[in-house]
């Protein structure tokens, strides 16, 4: 499947489709090879999906014992600060399901020295996917992402280094712009998913998305560009207010 955009009212829409769209995704990837690894995106639209998962109802649609769960990008906070991704996810969504504690890799934020710390979850991608650093990057069932105003993705963030990172899969990334480090999956990683989905709302993300989906390209400035599985699917979700600078209206999802 090429990219694919599909539009929504509003992020609420979006947050509803993204959740059916995991469940579709982790049915078939437990069915077929018995394990669904995803990795969890950080932002307040992905929460959204999140909660709704939790929700019995929906809740109850996956086998969560087969799940495996990691992350995309963290900040360098402790895991029970407000501000990381890992604590946004359990608060909302892990702590309510039967996901297996062992399953559930976080990526420590903490650490003091964030470079270990990323090649540690590099490791800890290579044993989870039975393969090695070095090796062809682990190809994940879905991948979640979200898309900041200036076009930032997990947390590769314009013009920092980690834009041109061609080998490793995890990465710590400076981000002077925040004043801040962050670690962060790469586009090799995140290029190498059977599916990568964006979910992108609210009127601050019109102008950047626009450029990034129909400008030329320049990923340096519009880092989100970067992301093109070489064999996979790639869905952007977007709602009528981030999508009011495309050219043309996304279509609703056909189911
Ligand atoms: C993070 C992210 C980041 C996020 C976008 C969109 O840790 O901040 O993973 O890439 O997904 O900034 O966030 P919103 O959905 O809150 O706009």
């Amino acid at each position: 499947m090429p990219r694919q955009i599909l539009g929504f009212v509003n992020a609420e829409a979006v947050a509803e489709y993204s959740a059916s769209e995991f469940l579709r995704r982790g049915r078939t990837a437990l069915a077929e090879r018995g394990v669904f690894r995803v990795a969890l995106a950080g932002g307040s639209t992905p929460r959204r999906t999140y909660e709704m998962l939790a929700e019995p109802a929906l809740a109850r649609q996956l086998d969560w014992p087969g799940v495996e769960v990691f992350f995309g990008d963290e900040r360098s906070v402790p895991p029970d600060d407000q501000q990381s991704n890992y604590r946004s996810a359990h608060e909302a969504l892990l702590s309510r399901v039967n996901v297996r504690d062992s399953a559930i890799h976080r990526m420590e934020g903490e650490h003091l020295d964030l470079s270990q710390a990323a090649a540690d979850y590099q490791a800890t991608l290579a044993r989870s996917f039975g393969t090695e650093p070095g090796a062809r990057p682990p190809r994940f069932d879905l991948i979640m992402l979200g898309m900041g105003p200036d076009g930032h993705t997990a947390s590769l963030f314009p013009k920092t280094r980690a834009l041109g990172e061609r080998q490793a899969w995890v990465v710590a990334n400076d981000v002077p712009q925040l004043q801040t480090r962050r670690m962060t999956m790469t586009a090799p990683v995140l290029n190498a998913a059977r599916c990568v989905m964006f979910s992108v709302a609210g009127a601050d993300k019109a102008d950047r998305l626009a450029e990034v989906l129909e400008g030329p390209r320049d990923v340096e400035r519009l880092p989100s560009q970067l992301i093109a599985p070489a064999d996979g699917d790639l869905l952007w979700l977007v709602d009528s207010a981030a999508a009011a600078r495309l050219t043309s209206k996304p279509p609703a999802p056909s189911n």
